[in-house]
């Protein structure tokens, strides 16, 4: 049984991955590499009041490499009846509504379709709650649980009604600030249960209601936004991004890159304006706001190593908390990484061929935009398994790479470089992988 799952996920790897290589987008709401992620938001009814309840809503990013940066997160919802906002801790609605038929203190807010946003770094405390103010921005779980979370209070009111019935929020949508998120319903679990600071007394939790969202780069509706070019110590050739991964720069409109020696750089980025969420791409063949190179470098007795550098070419972008997971075989053997954290992602269980790779605080974990320091780079050291190793086939170059969540574009493989002679080896062996692939999904279905 073990062997057969394992079996059939090696091959579906293989097919994706030969999928990949000749279609751009990798449009799986599921996503392989980490098929529980998702983010899920929780709400503590935490006490009663006269006409409703107090809840504490948290978000929990549970997403292994996908994180939410500045601007951040939107959280929205419709009532289920006719609910108030009267007052908000730690977090705000975009639009105040129609209050007018309250004469005395007017609620927070009105909408039947309330959006909540984060409040900033530097709320004063009398308006913070724990986990609460850092403007939207959540951490990927892989990456940091602790910052993973977000958390706001929000006081619940009929508007003076004294009906304790407790209707559940419904129609929850996520953005981050963009699309790509869909949410279920919010179902009804075990309350909460909380440990006091000194531990020796636990609460919980009225009434808890959870509700989960998850992500598709199909929703998200981008256009790839990051493409890998490969080079190797034992072929001269560079095997740069596919031509317009991204774009090209004919088609699109007149002004979406910028020439870096051209003299109105500084004025295009400048007058771009900072809450412009379109890059502002140099010009290149591939239009790509990021590009990830790996260069196999040296050859060991024991060892190989490879440099990974990633390019920012999007002038309006710092990249922070950036992330990259890579798929490569040899990943179970990984010896050495320099100036880059690494962690292994096991999404299934004996299949060790996937690393998340991400920034030292405070040395790069910042990607800066495009120009003289929009750039980071790294060294793997992988120890050979005799068993496996080669140079030949590709087979020294990633299988996947997504940088930030996204799949990156890669190189078509009759385009990788080649070991010197090797020319009719490597078509043979594609060739043979082709009809491998073939064979085994014959051999599934069969055995369906
Ligand atoms: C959400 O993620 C958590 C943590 O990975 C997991 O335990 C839970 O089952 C997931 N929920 C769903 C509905 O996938
Ligand atoms: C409370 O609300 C529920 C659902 O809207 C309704 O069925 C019930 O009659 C209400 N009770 C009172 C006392 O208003
Ligand atoms: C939720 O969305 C559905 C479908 O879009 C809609 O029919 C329903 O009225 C919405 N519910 C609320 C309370 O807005
Ligand atoms: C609800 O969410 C919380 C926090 O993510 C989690 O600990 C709990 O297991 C979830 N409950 C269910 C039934 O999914
Ligand atoms: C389109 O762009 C490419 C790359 O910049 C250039 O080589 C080519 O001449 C352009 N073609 C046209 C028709 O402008
Ligand atoms: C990127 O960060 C640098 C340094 O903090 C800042 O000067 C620059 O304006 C930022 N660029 C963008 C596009 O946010
Ligand atoms: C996967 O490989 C890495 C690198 O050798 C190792 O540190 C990690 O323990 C392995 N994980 C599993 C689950 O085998
Ligand atoms: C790592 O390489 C050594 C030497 O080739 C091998 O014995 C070992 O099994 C490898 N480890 C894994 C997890 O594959
Ligand atoms: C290097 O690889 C390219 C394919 O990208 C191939 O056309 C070329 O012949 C190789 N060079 C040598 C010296 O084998
Ligand atoms: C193959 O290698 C031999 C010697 O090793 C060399 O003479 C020949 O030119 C090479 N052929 C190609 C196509 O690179």
């Amino acid at each position: 049984m073990a062997t057969s799952f394992t079996g059939s996920v090696t091959f579906a790897f293989l097919l994706s991955f030969l999928f990949s290589c000749f279609i751009f987008t990798s449009t799986e709401a599921y996503d392989p590499l980490d098929p529980s992620g998702n983010i899920t938001i929780k709400w503590d009814v935490i006490s009663w009041t006269a006409d409703g309840y107090v809840a504490v809503v948290t978000m929990y990013n549970f997403q292994q490499y996908r994180h939410i940066q500045a601007p951040g997160w939107t959280l929205g919802w419709a009532w289920a009846k006719k609910e108030v906002i009267w007052s908000m801790m730690g977090g705000q609605t975009t639009e105040q509504g129609d209050c007018s038929k309250f004469k005395a203190s007017p609620p927070h807010c009105c909408k039947r379709d309330p959006t909540v946003v984060d409040l900033l770094p530097g709320t004063p405390y009398n308006q913070q709650i724990a986990n609460c103010c850092k403007g939207g921005v959540l951490n990927s779980w892989a990456q940091d649980p602790a910052t993973a979370i977000s958390s706001f209070q929000v006081s619940v009111g009929l508007s003076g009604t004294t009906n304790k019935t407790v209707k559940l929020p419904r129609n929850f949508t996520l953005k981050a600030p963009g699309p790509g998120y869909t949410c279920g319903p919010a179902r009804i679990v075990r309350p909460t249960k909380f440990v006091t600071s000194d531990k020796r007394r636990i609460t919980q939790a009225l009434m808890t209601w959870n509700v989960t969202c998850t992500y598709s780069q199909f929703l998200a509706q981008k256009t790839p936004s990051c493409c890998v070019s490969l080079s190797s110590f034992y072929n001269d050739t560079l095997v740069n991004c596919p031509t317009c991964t991204c774009g090209c720069q004919n088609k699109t409109a007149s002004g979406s890159c910028v020439d870096p020696n051209s003299p109105h750089l500084a004025s295009a980025v400048a007058s771009s304006g900072k809450a412009s969420n379109t890059p502002l791409v140099q010009c290149t063949s591939h239009m790509c706001p990021i590009r990830v190179h790996w260069h196999v470098k040296v050859n060991y007795k024991e060892y190989w190593r490879v440099k990974i550098t990633v390019t920012n070419f999007n002038y309006r972008m710092n990249y922070t908390q950036w992330n990259l997971v890579v798929q490569h075989p040899n990943f179970d053997n990984v010896t050495q990484l320099f100036s880059f954290n690494y962690k292994p992602l096991t999404p299934y269980e004996g299949l060790n061929d996937t690393g998340m790779l991400w920034g030292l605080q405070f040395y790069n974990d910042l990607l800066a935009s495009a120009g003289e320091f929009g750039n980071v780079q790294s060294e793997l050291l992988f120890r050979k398994d005799a068993s496996t190793f080669t140079f030949d086939k590709g087979w020294a170059f990633p299988r996947r790479i997504y940088f930030n969540g996204d799949n990156c574009v890669m190189p078509p493989p009759d385009a990788y470089p080649w070991l010197p002679n090797a020319t009719t080896k490597l078509m043979s062996s594609l060739l043979s992988t082709a009809i491998s692939a073939l064979v085994s999904l014959v051999i599934l279905l069969a055995n369906l």
